[in-house]
Order: C-alpha cells, then sequence, then structure tokens
C-alpha cells in the first residue's frame, strides 16, 4: 500500500491484511525517489494499493510505478480520468452512463451563458477536487457572476468551469463500491442540516442501500468506463432515474463499511491478492 497518511481507512486496510494474514507492506510517498527512466531495482511489490489523498502525487507517483511494470489499483489510466470530473463526463457519456447534463467554457461570459443553458440553479464544480470542496450553486444571474468572477482570480484549473444541472430535491445520495466486475456495498449519504452537499467529510449521515440489479449493473458500468479496478461510485436518485455524478479512484470507505457491515478493505485485499496471481 502506498500512502502520504495513515487514515482510518489505511488502518482498516492493515486490520484486513492481518486478519487475513496477508503480508502487507506499506510505503510513504513523500518518502519516496524515483527515477524517470526505470528503477530496476525497485523493491516495491509488483501489486500496490494506491491510497494517495492527492490526485497529483497519486496520478504521477502511479505512473512511475506503472513504468516500473508494477500493477496499480487504481491504474493511471483511472486515475487520469477519475480525478478529473470533466474528463470522467466525457468517459461515462461515452459509455452511455447516464449523468447529470455538464456544460463547460472558459471565460465568464461564456460561463454565463452556459449556466443560462442549464437553467438556474446550477452547479460550478472545479473539475479537480473532493469532499465537495469549492462546488457552488449558482441561484441567479448576480450570484453566479459574482462566483465566477472569484474563480478569475485563483489558478487557472478553476477557470475550467464545469457547469452542471443541479437535481433538484435530494435529500441523499447513493455512493457504491465496485470492485472488480461486482457492486459490493452501497450506502445512502443524507446531507447534514444546512447542506445541500452529502459528502461524509461535511457531516453526510450514512445508511445503507440496497443493491438491486439497476444499481449494480449501472455502477459496474459507469467502473468500466474509466477503466475498472476498485471504485466508489457516486449516484443521484431522479425522477427519471439514476444518473451518475461522480466515480472516485481512490475512496475513503469507513463510513460504507460501518454502514453496510461489508470488510470493503478486506474485498479489495482480495482483488489485489487475485491480481498479484496473474
Ligand atoms: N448535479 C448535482 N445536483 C445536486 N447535487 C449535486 C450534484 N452534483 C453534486 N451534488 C452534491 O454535491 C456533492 C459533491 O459532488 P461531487 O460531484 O461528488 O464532488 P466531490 O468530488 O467533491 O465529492 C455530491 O455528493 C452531491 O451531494
Ligand atoms: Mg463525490
Amino acid at each position: 500500500m502506498l500512502c502520504d497518511r495513515i487514515r482510518p481507512d489505511e488502518r482498516m486496510v492493515i486490520e484486513a491484511a492481518k486478519s487475513k494474514g496477508i503480508d502487507l507492506r506499506i510505503y510513504d510517498i513523500d518518502q519516496l525517489v524515483f527515477d524517470t527512466a526505470g528503477d530496476p531495482e525497485v523493491e516495491i511489490e509488483k501489486v500496490v494499493l494506491q491510497r494517495s489523498m492527492s490526485y497529483f502525487k497519486s496520478m504521477h507517483v502511479t505512473a512511475l510505478l506503472e513504468n516500473n511494470g508494477i500493477k496499480v489499483v487504481n491504474s493511471f489510466d483511472s486515475a487520469v480520468v477519475c480525478g478529473n470530473k470533466l474528463l470522467a463526463s466525457i468517459a461515462l457519456s461515452k459509455a452511455g452512463v447516464p449523468t447529470p447534463r455538464t456544460l463547460v467554457a472558459f471565460t465568464e461570459d461564456s460561463a454565463l451563458r452556459a449556466v443560462n443553458k442549464i437553467g438556474y440553479p446550477a452547479i460550478l464544480k472545479p473539475i479537480v477536487g473532493s469532499w465537495g470542496r469549492l462546488i457552488a450553486p449558482l441561484k441567479d444571474l448576480e450570484s453566479a457572476r459574482a462566483i465566477l468572477e472569484t474563480r478569475e482570480f485563483m489558478f487557472p484549473l478553476y477557470q475550467v468551469f464545469y457547469i452542471q444541472e443541479m437535481i433538484q430535491n435530494l435529500l441523499r445520495d447513493i455512493r457504491c463500491f465496485v470492485i472488480g466486475d461486482r457492486a459490493v456495498a452501497a450506502m445512502y449519504r443524507y446531507s447534514p442540516p444546512g447542506e445541500w452537499r452529502t459528502n461524509v467529510a461535511r457531516g453526510g449521515r450514512a445508511e445503507a442501500c440496497p443493491i438491486t440489479p439497476d444499481l449494480e449493473e449501472l455502477c459496474v458500468r459507469a467502473a468500466e468506463a474509466v477503466g475498472g479496478g476498485a471504485f466508489g461510485v457516486d449516484v443521484m436518485e431522479t425522477p427519471n432515474g439514476f444518473v451518475v455524478h461522480e466515480v472516485n479512484y481512490t475512496t475513503e470507505f469507513k463510513a460504507t463499511s460501518e454502514s453496510t457491515g461489508v470488510d470493503i478493505p478486506g474485498l479489495i485485499l482480495d482483488y489485489l491478492v487475485e491480481m498479484a496471481r496473474h
């Protein structure tokens, strides 16, 4: 396992490895040095669980590991796509996975036109980010203009305006874990009082969610659309059925495990062990 911090989730992986008798080595990304020409003597195992909290770190370190013939869960291709909401939207829609309508623009004026097309309220999301950070509802022209204007003073990444229809009257969404070709666990996430985002990091409350054949089929298709592996698929319920709004590639699983009783870290380890055999 490669990580930059041992969160409760990583501790659960360590415990699961102990109880399965798996010899798990832990590497601190922040202590490693890599050679872009390849490290023939690299001592890292042939299968690695990537748990870095940073998109930029995990994507780049995964490229370096794969350059040494190491299999990484999830792969570089998946990390690049999942870590970038714009690329993920393209991959999902190519695969025919229903997603909220999303428009992209690169200036304040064109972004306002995009919001107009989508209709108010819309949502502005940074294309890279998590835990609901910097996701802003655009409720009317004045607030949309003000929010877009603030982004002009931020890093250029935040000036890729990713504007999405807001699914209305949602009290909850669904986080579904896919490992390989199976949905193994799902939870509802209810947003806390005074908050519309359901992220557990923002106080979202977890409750077990039944995995219906429809939900499983959709989430496995979403995981395959981004390359296959172990993913946390975020799903919203709309009057017209499920839509997928995000596929997470280094997903926190503590809340899902606790609310469903499913040993997600154990299943992830089984998946890696199976991969190491091939
Ligand atoms: N189109 C949408 N309509 C309504 N709520 C949304 C929409 N997109 C996201 N949300 C809410 O915001 C939260 C965070 O959005 P998400 O796209 O998953 O980004 P993050 O990477 O920050 O988790 C979601 O869990 C959901 O509660
Ligand atoms: Mg999310």
